[in-house]
């Protein structure tokens, strides 16, 4: 006996996300070579080499036979031997945009490919882009800033009992500090009319300048009548960063903002792809 949708019979299609990730190296003048070490990076350069990770979203109904939504060989090659050599292409002095080469790969799936529903360079530790075949129209860029700030939680009509019961130590009277990882995600036109440039420009004047190094509660107007948790610092920073952003010419798509690396929040919810989309 099992629950309703868990039924695993080949007679039901359950549809499922895969993401497969594909490490690779290039370089404008040195030729790729295929590395046995796929873990590390293949393919690598004889030389030094620009590394790069491309993240493959597929969803669609498993295949009633092989159980999988996609063949993650079929993912990797899709980065081997053409995301890659695209991706070598921009580094070329006057070659494509990083939004050109993900808007050109995706143009060139075909229905033999993997059914994808969005593509992530991830171009540095801190900096990711996204095309998502459904909304071609713009790339989402993603940047992940830090600040250290301290807080304390607390609500001034309860006693330091009841205080205790709601937040535990984080209502100690004192407080205590985090180093906040704040992921801005916007939507850009694929012009290339917003650049990372202004993104990091907006967020260095409206949240670092404003939260870094200083006592949330008591050093900011934002948090004078709102307990700076978690969520409430993720929503302040998305309405801080909102106007800005439209004035610059592009879309806050979402924040997140992390306060260890085991809690963080994400204003707003985002909808998944439109039903139907590939
Ligand atoms: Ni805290």
């Amino acid at each position: 006996m099992h629950a309703s949708g868990t039924d695993a019979s080949p007679s039901v299609r359950q549809t499922c996300a895969l993401t497969r990730c594909v490490r690779f190296e290039v370089s404008p003048s040195a030729a790729p070579v295929e590395n046995p070490n796929t873990w590390s990076a293949s393919p690598i350069c004889a030389g030094i080499g620009a590394y790069f990770e491309v993240e493959f979203r597929a969803e669609g109904p498993l295949d009633s036979k092989t159980g999988m939504v996609a063949d993650i060989r079929m993912l990797d090659a899709l980065g081997r031997d053409r995301f890659a050599p695209l991706a070598a292409e921009a580094l070329v002095p006057g070659g494509p945009s990083a939004g050109d080469v993900l808007r050109t790969f995706i143009e060139q799936l075909t229905d033999d490919d993997p059914p994808l529903t969005s593509v992530v360079w991830q171009l540095n530790p801190r900096l990711r882009i996204t095309m998502r075949p459904h909304a071609m129209h713009e790339i989402l860029i993603t940047h992940r800033y830090q600040f250290a700030a301290s807080h304390r939680l607390f609500i001034s009509d309860l006693s330091d009992e009841e205080n205790l019961a709601i937040f535990g130590k984080c209502c100690w009277m004192n407080g205590h500090g985090h180093n906040y990882h704040v992921e801005v995600e916007v939507a850009a036109p694929i012009d290339g009319s917003f650049s990372r440039q202004q993104l990091d420009a907006l967020v260095e004047r409206e949240i670092i300048e404003r939260f870094d190094h200083k006592y949330l509660n008591l050093d900011c107007p934002e948090f004078a009548d709102r307990t700076p948790t978690v969520e409430n610092i993720t929503i302040v920073t998305h309405d801080l960063l909102q106007a800005p952003v439209a004035q610059a010419g592009a879309r806050l798509h979402q924040v997140r903002v992390w306060e260890t690396e085991k809690t963080w929040s994400a204003y707003p919810l985002v909808a998944a792809a439109p039903e139907g989309s590939p």
